[in-house]
């Protein structure tokens, strides 16, 4: 089972996925936490050369490649092996993230991503994908105090606005895939809306502790 989190900037995806990952071992399941840009040694060099306020020349075509780089390296050396073994990989972000920041968010031509996207994935797609969707100035005012302050997070907040509507377009475009969690009220109440979501889906596929 593969399963991805998304959402905009200072969401709380990231604590949400490790208190959830926890849970899932505990239950006995063979559980991968890994994130995007990153996940990898490649990967995360990779990361670095994105995020590095340097590089603000950063064109946007070069930015989507170097997102597709680190991901294609993902999927092969680590995804593709977990979920073979019959585990769960929880990502942090993933295609996903392509669409609504670079097309949604700098209005690349969204036919375009997904094909170069089919490409850096091999056409690995989530089974079930979970939206933490915040409001964009709460997000960015809950990023700013947590430090860590990147390249991508100074985008104007009309960029912002676009990709948090960019992510409630997909979720809508396919609801078979995608739940959406409001991740405005305190985190205990989101972190049992993110486990009844996770576990609801691992019955449905019938997929027991491995
Ligand atoms: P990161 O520091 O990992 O934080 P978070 O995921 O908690 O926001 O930042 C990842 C940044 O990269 C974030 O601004 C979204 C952006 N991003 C893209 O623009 N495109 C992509 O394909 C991916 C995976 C991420």
């Amino acid at each position: 089972m593969f399963i991805t989190f998304e959402g905009p900037e200072g969401s709380g995806k990231t604590t949400h996925i490790r208190s959830l990952a926890e849970h899932l071992r505990q239950l006995g399941y063979n559980v991968l936490h890994t994130r995007e840009p990153g996940g990898t040694e490649i990967g995360d060099q990779i990361r670095s050369v994105l995020f590095d306020m340097k590089n603000k020349a950063m064109h946007p075509r070069t930015e989507i490649l170097l997102f597709q780089a680190s991901r294609a390296q993902l999927v092969e050396q680590v995804i593709r092996p977990h979920l073979s073994q019959g585990g769960v990989v929880l990502c942090d972000r993933y295609a996903d993230s392509t669409l609504a920041y670079q097309g949604y968010g700098h209005k690349v031509d969204l036919e375009a991503l997904a094909e170069i996207v089919r490409f850096a994935t091999g056409g690995l797609k989530p089974d079930l994908t979970l939206l933490l969707d915040l409001d964009v100035e709460v997000g960015l005012a809950r990023r700013a105090q947590q430090g860590g302050w990147n390249r991508l997070d100074a985008y104007d907040l009309e960029f912002h606005r676009r990709v948090r509507q960019g992510f409630l377009a997909l979720a809508r475009q396919e609801p078979a895939r995608w739940v959406t969690i409001d991740a405005a009220p305190p985190p205990e109440i989101v972190q049992a809306a993110v486990k009844a979501a996770v576990m609801e889906r691992l019955a449905i596929a019938g997929k027991s502790p491995a």
